[in-house]
C-alpha cells in the first residue's frame, strides 16, 4: 500500500507492480443544482477529480445511487445517470457497475478506480521552499449556491457556475504532466485554506497566499456581503482560521471565499519555481484561462499559511 488511512490523500493508492499502481476513490452527495442532467455531469466530474488531483489516469467507474422512487419520478434519477455516463465517456471512464437503493434523500456519486506509475505519483507532501502554487478554477462555488438555493442568483451565473463544476480536471492534470509538479490536491469541501491547511501540516513548511492573485468569481464577493455563506465555508474557517495569518487589508469577504467549500473546484499544483511560468502558460493554452500563480511555499513561519492582500 502506497497511500491509505495513515496518511490520508485524495485517493487511496496500491502498488501492484513496480510498474503499475491502482488509485480508488468514491465520492457522492445531494443535488447541489436543479438540472439533474447537469447534477450528474458535476458529480462524476468530482468523483474523477481526485485521481487526476493524484496524477493518475481514471479508467473504470460505478455509480452509487440513493433514489426516493416513491416520491419521485424515475425520468430524473434517468437523466442524472445519462449526465454521470456522458461525463465519463469525455474522460475515457467506462461505466463498470453500481448500486442503488430506496432513500428519501436522492443522492449520487461514482467510486473510480484509475492507475499511475508508482514513481509519478503526486500526494499533498513533497513540496521545497521556492516552489509556487497553482489554482486552476475560480473559488467561491459554495457562497453562489447558496444564492443559487436562496433564489438570488442569476440565470447568467448559474450556467457559468454549473459548467465549471462540471468541468474536468483532466486538462490541467495533462498540462502538469511535462512539469517539475511536487504536490497536487484538488479544492473541495475544505476551501482553498483548508485544503493548504492539510498540506502544510507535518511538512515543516509554510505557505504564502497573494489574495488579489487568486482567481474568484465576482459574484461571490457580491453574495457574501449579503451574508449567502455556508455552514461548511463557515466552519471551514472557524476550525482551520488558527493556522492562518491574514493581513489586515484582507477584507472579511475576501477571506470567507478563501475558505469556501466548493464543488469540483480545481487543481491546486505545487511546482517548481522554474517551471511555474512555463505550466501557467501550458495551462492557458489547453483552456483554462482561470490558472494563476497564487502563492509559494516558505521555510517561515513553518505550518501556518499567511495571506497577503496583494
Ligand atoms: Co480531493
Ligand atoms: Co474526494
Ligand atoms: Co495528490
Amino acid at each position: 500500500m502506497l497511500i491509505g488511512l495513515d496518511n490520508p490523500d485524495d485517493a487511496g493508492v496500491y502498488r501492484v507492480t513496480d510498474e503499475v499502481a491502482l488509485i480508488q476513490t468514491v465520492d457522492f452527495f445531494t443535488p447541489i443544482v436543479d438540472d439533474p442532467y447537469w447534477f450528474g455531469q458535476i458529480a462524476a466530474a468530482n468523483a474523477l477529480s481526485d485521481v487526476y488531483a493524484m496524477g493518475g489516469t481514471p479508467r473504470t467507474a460505478m455509480n452509487l445511487i440513493a433514489f426516493p422512487i416513491k416520491e419521485m419520478d424515475i425520468a430524473i434519477l434517468r437523466q442524472i445517470l445519462q449526465g454521470g455516463l456522458d461525463k465519463l465517456t469525455e474522460a475515457g471512464v467506462s461505466l463498470i457497475g453500481g448500486h442503488s437503493i430506496e432513500d428519501k434523500e436522492l443522492k449520487y456519486g461514482l467510486s473510480v478506480t484509475g492507475f499511475i506509475h508508482p514513481k509519478a505519483l503526486l500526494t499533498k507532501k513533497g513540496f521545497v521552499p521556492g516552489d509556487r502554487i497553482l489554482l486552476t478554477k475560480p473559488l467561491g462555488t459554495g457562497i453562489i449556491n447558496t444564492a443559487i438555493k436562496a433564489g438570488m442568483a442569476s440565470e447568467e451565473i448559474i450556467e457559468r457556475v454549473t459548467k465549471q463544476m462540471a468541468r474536468l480536471n483532466r486538462d490541467a492534470a495533462e498540462a502538469m504532466k511535462p512539469f517539475r509538479v511536487h504536490a497536487c490536491t484538488d479544492v473541495t469541501g475544505f476551501g482553498l485554506l483548508g485544503h493548504l491547511c492539510e498540506m502544510v501540516v507535518d511538512s515543516g513548511l509554510g505557505v504564502r497566499i497573494t489574495a488579489e492573485m487568486v482567481p474568484i468569481y465576482p459574484e461571490a464577493r457580491e453574495y457574501a456581503a449579503m451574508g449567502l455563506v455556508p455552514a461548511g465555508t463557515y466552519n471551514n474557517r472557524l476550525f482551520r482560521e488558527a493556522f492562518v495569518d491574514f493581513d489586515d487589508k484582507v477584507d472579511a469577504i475576501a477571506r470567507d471565499i478563501l475558505f469556501d467549500a466548493q464543488t469540483s473546484g480545481g487543481l491546486v499544483i505545487v511546482v517548481a519555481p522554474e517551471d511555474a511560468e512555463a505550466l501557467l502558460t501550458a495551462l492557458r493554452e489547453s483552456g483554462i484561462p482561470e490558472a494563476a500563480i497564487i502563492g509559494k511555499v516558505v521555510k517561515e513561519p513553518a505550518e501556518k499559511i499567511r495571506v497577503t492582500a496583494s
